[in-house]
């Protein structure tokens, strides 16, 4: 029999303050937090964001964040979803922050309503349909300066 094993029958599950303290060491995803607990993370050394009703801890992101630590620093220990969508942060962004995701906001602390999604302009806009009208004009002013050039050199060629 493994040594230790009596004892762990003895003890059991861990008390859930216990076994939520070792989900949370273990980074374990569905983790909830209470604003109260997240405002406690707001400094350069430990550094927390809601995003979306979800938590990162981007401490060790901070240093790399394209928009700088600033805005990141800015938001810190608070609910960050509207100043994130409105930069308008890449999907490649939010894959990323998926990396740094470490649980949800408890049920209690959500806003009513969550901020929408807006992706950067540039991505996933469609191809621009192809369009007469956009050609029209210069294709009528094409026509007339090939016609007014075959006068000028027929009237030319006959003087
Ligand atoms: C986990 C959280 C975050 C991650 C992973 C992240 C990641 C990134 C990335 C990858 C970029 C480069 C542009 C892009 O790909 O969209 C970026 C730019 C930027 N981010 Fe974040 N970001 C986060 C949170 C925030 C927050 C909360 C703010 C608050 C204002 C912010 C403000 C900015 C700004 C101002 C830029 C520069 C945009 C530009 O120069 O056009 N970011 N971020």
């Amino acid at each position: 029999m493994m040594p230790g094993f009596p004892i762990l029958v003895l003890i059991g599950a861990p008390p859930p303050p216990l076994a939520r303290f070792l989900s949370t060491m273990s980074g374990e995803k569905g983790t909830m937090y209470r604003l109260k607990e997240v405002r406690e993370h707001q400094s350069m050394t430990s550094l927390w964001i809601i995003i979306h009703n979800k938590v990162y801890d981007v401490t060790k992101f901070v240093d790399e964040h394209p928009g700088g630590e600033e805005v990141l620093l800015e938001q810190a220990g608070k609910n960050g979803t509207e100043s994130f969508e409105d930069v308008g942060h890449s999907s490649d962004a939010r894959e990323l922050m998926q990396n740094y995701c470490i649980g949800e906001l408890a049920a209690e602390d959500r806003p009513e309503q969550d901020y929408p999604e807006k992706r950067a302009y540039t991505e996933g806009a469609p191809p621009e349909p192809f369009s007469i009208r956009r050609w029209l004009l210069p294709i009528i002013i094409a026509i007339g300066v090939a016609l007014v050039y075959r006068l000028g050199v027929t009237y030319f060629a006959d003087n």
